[in-house]
């Protein structure tokens, strides 16, 4: 549970006044391509399923939102939005998506913002993405048959009596301007509620006269995912994107939403292969007068930059950290330059700070728990023939070999003992035995 200290500094670095610490249950639904519903993309994994059995009202008021309420209510996160309760313990309030919800009025009746991810259609298939939000990597990544979307004309019917009251609609995917389900969705909207803000986190590859003329017609604001600054490590990142497209592309968007008041967020995930590249980005947002925001990569690990190793996590710091952003050119604005320095300020010294601290820690706690030489071969010894390489391999390694194999063998990390070695999986025990023979 959080402290009360943990919850007055939230409520100090808000926004906002009120005395919910998230407004996401009272004021938002999820839909996604599985046709699950929640009330944030971090709760899915208790979702409301979706058949067209069900009104949206029925859904809205379903037991399970009802639930998170009231934990909400008494300010209790643990039970379903332990990620938001983490970020919270760590002071980091940046990167806590309670806060993307503050703004939304509330009703009781009706959600105010609704977030679609109807359906997977894209043309990419970036290499951090999966087969449920792209259907080029389902196809082509994952050899899945094509994913159907839960939602029929029945969930458009539907959606109009939740129109009226939105404040906001958010489109993700898949790419959104290439699914086809969502261009009578933007029509009601117009129709109904022209005042809506909609929403849409795009790959900004796809531009031509259908998505000129509906960015003039309807209150159309922009993400742009771009996760490279060259056109060698987007490409490489963005698997099907042309990088110069990209940036013509840009060109448009960035001007339109200029001439029509409308706001364009450039989204980018720090990951591993591009880390470096994240200075240049600040430096050229702040030249176009446009926001930027970094996405947290968790999935994939082998990608994300908070399973490095420490020594790379401290590489990585320090040459974010001694990085130059430059001055704020003229163009662009105070508000849009100061978000841009703390979005950036926080990346470094909130965020990989606080996962070089947590892998420094979970390397010291690891290595105080692995067990000595000798416990170690006893340990293994049942799982072995008496005659297996391991035997005459082990007392050869160097130290940091042995450690290597030790941690590899019990990945968790935790105190090893002989029930918990029975208890191993024997596959991964004898996959890390494999390797150590094989690179003898
Ligand atoms: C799934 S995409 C859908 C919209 C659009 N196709 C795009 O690329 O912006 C929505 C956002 O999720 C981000 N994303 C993709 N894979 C992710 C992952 N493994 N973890 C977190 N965000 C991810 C994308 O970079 C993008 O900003
Ligand atoms: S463009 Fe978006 S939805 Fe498509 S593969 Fe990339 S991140 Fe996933």
């Amino acid at each position: 549970m959080l402290t009360k200290q943990e919850i007055s500094a939230y409520q100090k670095a808000r926004s906002v006044n009120s005395n919910k610490l998230c407004h996401a249950p009272f004021t938002n639904l999820y839909f996604n391509t599985e046709g699950h519903v929640a009330v944030c993309w971090l709760t899915f994994y208790n979702p409301v399923v979706y058949d067209e059995s069900k009104s949206l009202k029925d859904i809205w008021h379903d037991v399970k939102f009802q639930s998170i309420r009231e934990h909400i209510g008494r300010d209790d996160l643990s039970k379903y939005c332990q990620t938001c309760e983490q970020h919270l313990k760590q002071g980091n309030h940046v990167n806590l998506l309670a806060k993307a919800y503050d703004t939304a009025p509330a009703d009781v009746d009706y959600p105010s913002i609704i977030e679609f991810e109807l359906e997977n259609t894209c043309n990419l298939a970036c290499t951090m993405c999966n087969g449920l939000l792209s259907s080029t990597i389902r196809k082509d990544r994952e050899g899945k048959p094509p994913l159907k979307s839960p939602y029929g004309k029945k969930f458009r019917e539907n959606l109009k009596e939740f129109i009226p009251h939105l404040s906001e609609a958010r489109f993700n995917g898949g790419e959104p301007f290439l699914i086809q389900q969502y261009w009578p969705i933007w029509e009601d909207m117009m129709v109904i509620n022209p005042a809506v803000k909609m929403t849409m986190a795009t790959n900004g590859s796809v531009l031509n006269s259908r998505v000129k003329d509906v960015l003039t017609r309807g209150n159309i604001h922009l993400n742009i995912s771009m996760d490279g600054f060259s056109k060698e490590t987007y490409e490489s990142i963005r698997v099907g994107g042309n990088f110069e497209r990209l940036m013509k592309n840009l060109d448009y968007f960035i001007a339109f939403c200029a001439n029509h008041n409308r706001t364009l967020c450039i989204m980018v995930n720090p990951m591993r292969q591009n880390w470096w590249e994240m200075p240049d980005f600040v430096n050229w947002v702040n030249t176009q007068n446009i926001r930027i925001w970094f996405n947290s990569i968790i999935k994939p690990e082998d990608q994300s930059i908070w399973a490095l190793s420490p020594e790379k996590l401290q590489e990585v710091y320090d040459t974010l950290n001694a990085a130059t952003i430059n001055h704020k050119p003229s163009l662009c604005s105070q508000e849009v330059y100061e978000h841009n320095v703390s979005t950036y300020t926080n990346l470094v010294h909130n965020q990989i700070h606080n996962w070089l601290i947590d892998a420094r820690r979970q390397e010291e706690s690891s290595s105080d728990s692995l067990p000595t030489d000798k416990n170690f071969v006893a340990l293994i010894r049942p799982h072995l023939p008496l005659n297996h390489d391991f035997f005459k391999l082990f007392p050869r390694l160097k130290d940091e070999q042995k450690k290597a194999l030790k941690k590899a063998i019990h990945q968790q990390n935790v105190v090893f003992s002989a029930a918990q070695m029975e208890d191993m999986h024997q596959k991964a025990l004898q996959e890390a035995i494999d390797t150590l023979v094989a690179s003898k």
